[in-house]
């Protein structure tokens, strides 16, 4: 019997509780048959990550989703921090590091920066194509396929209305087969 596919949504926000846009997002999904959402800083311990307890539920799932607010054109301290103490050699990359191998990464993001200003005209100077080839070089490196990001711009000025918008085209990105057919 084959296994139906699944995903494993990363939350990667250090302070869930005072998020408006990424909880929403989360709210959006959390019903979802087949999706598991792990809030990061949730199971956070004073030392970071246990990679034992972590790399299972990667392998477990199908689709990985990094959820995170844009910070300093980047990750989030606390999702750097899990990526340093979970990717390792041997499991990620490297010698039998093919654990993650035909896996894909969704990448889900929030920025403060509205759409134009990730340009290279615009203030930000990149698109968030440029700033996102870390992650597309991690992803590559893993031997995992990156699904064109969900990308929320402009947060706020993101009234309710948009803000459900949103959390609808996200849910049906997770529930559809679009994800796929983009990697
Ligand atoms: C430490 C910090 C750094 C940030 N850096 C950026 C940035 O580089 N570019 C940007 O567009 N927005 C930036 N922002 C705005 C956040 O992306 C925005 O507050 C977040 O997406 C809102 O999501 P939330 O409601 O889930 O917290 C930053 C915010 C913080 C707190």
């Amino acid at each position: 019997m084959s296994r139906k596919p699944s995903t494993l949504v990363l939350l990667a926000h250090p302070d869930p509780a005072g998020s408006r846009v990424n909880s929403a997002l989360t709210d959006a999904i959390r019903d979802l048959e087949g999706v598991h959402i792990r809030d990061l800083a949730a199971v956070r311990r004073a030392d970071g990550f246990d990679a034992a307890e972590e790399q299972p539920l990667l392998v477990e799932h199908d689709t990985v989703v990094f959820q995170f607010p844009w910070y300093w054109y980047s990750v989030p301290g606390i999702l750097k921090e899990w990526m340093d103490q979970v990717l390792l050699y041997g499991f990620a990359y490297g010698a039998g590091g093919t654990k993650l191998h035909g896996k894909t990464l969704q990448v889900v993001t929030t920025t403060g920066g509205p759409n134009e200003s990730y340009r290279a005209s615009g203030y930000n100077r990149f698109t968030m194509s440029d700033l996102l080839r870390p992650l597309d070089a991690t992803a590559h490196l893993c031997g995992i396929a990156l699904a064109e990001p969900f990308v929320v711009h402009g947060v706020r000025h993101l009234d309710e209305a948009a803000l459900a918008e949103y959390g609808a085209r996200y849910r049906d990105l997770l529930a559809g087969e679009e994800l796929r057919a983009t990697a």
